[in-house]
């Protein structure tokens, strides 16, 4: 194989609570991940020589080591230097659809291609586990990007255990075009705004929570998934930045089964029965905001990670 040709789907999170600060200083996390179709087409092939070049239809993209997709390519050159002296580098060509810093894992969906694309190529014959593993030096969404669909994920975010899936929902996401957050700014606020409450909130009550959600999905009770949506990183982004409070607010009475922000932000997403709803639900948005800068995707809840696309 000379040419391998992904699809890297974008993820929401129906749930993140943050329990506290771990010893590493990152977040100790309880979240519900979700796969949507919305997703970047990844191309990678030889280019017989010993670079990495990285190119992308979107100017926001950066193509060095900030990018995930480029770091992954150096993570396999330094655990596999054999292979890479028998094989040499590869250009990689990101055809970007998901928005750039918008919460929906574009960078981390896109470096867990990268990895999957090199295994294959290089014939490193590492397995799922294997591979998982190894993401988890790229960010804490990496593991979730390569296998995908609906996962509880605890830990940093890296520990996965997947649950039933949720494909037969559908997603409207809006997002203010140039318009990003970082999502270091956001842990470290909600560090500084409920740092003394860290280990100490009523587990009982969070679990009940949690596992309401957990059982709604389940059961397949659409109705009360939307209702249990839940993101901890809204209380410190939301009131800061007051535009994306209002698109939450207004979103939410669109008629949708819930809304809430994926991750850090700044995208908001309304769950929907089916496509003709969130088809309804964007006509009203596009409507009422009458809003050039603010984009919206509908997108299907999706049970897949990476695919790898046969040449
Ligand atoms: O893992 P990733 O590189 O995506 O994380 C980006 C930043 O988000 C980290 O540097 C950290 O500031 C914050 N973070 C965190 N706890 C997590 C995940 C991310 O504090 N579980």
């Amino acid at each position: 194989m000379k040419i391998c040709n992904l699809v890297a789907p974008a993820k929401i999170n129906l749930y993140l609570e943050v329990l506290g600060e771990r010893v590493d200083h990152y977040h100790e996390l309880i979240m519900v991940l979700q796969s949507i179709e919305l997703s970047d087409y990844i191309k990678i092939y030889f280019n017989g020589t010993r670079d990495f070049n990285l190119y992308c239809n979107n100017s926001l993209v950066p193509l060095n080591e900030t990018n995930i997709a480029y770091r992954a390519a150096q993570l396999i050159v330094k655990k596999f230097p054999k292979f890479f002296d028998s094989y040499g580098g590869v250009d990689i060509i990101i055809n970007k659809c998901i928005p750039v810093a918008a919460g929906l894992a574009g960078g981390s969906t896109d470096g867990a291609a990268v990895l999957l694309a090199l295994n294959l190529l290089w014939k490193l014959k590492l397995n799922k586990t294997e591979l998982e593993k190894l993401s988890e030096n790229l960010g804490s969404d990496v593991p979730f990007c390569i296998t995908g669909g609906t996962a509880i994920a605890t830990g940093r975010g890296e520990t996965l255990n997947p649950i039933e899936n949720l494909d037969n929902l559908w997603v409207v996401l809006a997002k203010y075009q140039n318009f990003s957050i970082s999502t270091p700014w956001a842990y470290q606020n909600y560090k500084k705004r409920f740092g003394e409450y860290y280990w100490k909130i009523d587990s009982n009550n969070r679990n009940n929570n949690f596992k309401s959600l957990v059982n709604a999905i389940s059961h397949k009770n659409d109705k009360r998934i939307g209702e249990l949506l839940h993101n901890d990183l809204e209380k410190v982004v939301l009131p800061k930045h007051l535009v994306i409070n209002k698109l939450k607010s207004f979103i939410s009475k669109t008629g949708g089964l819930g809304t809430m922000m994926s991750g850090s932000g700044p995208t908001i997403f309304t769950l929907c029965e089916s496509y003709e709803k969130a088809q309804d639900i964007k006509n009203v948005i596009t409507q009422e905001l009458q809003d050039s800068n603010l984009e919206l995707f509908i997108s299907k809840l999706s049970n897949n990670g990476i695919k790898i696309m046969e040449n």
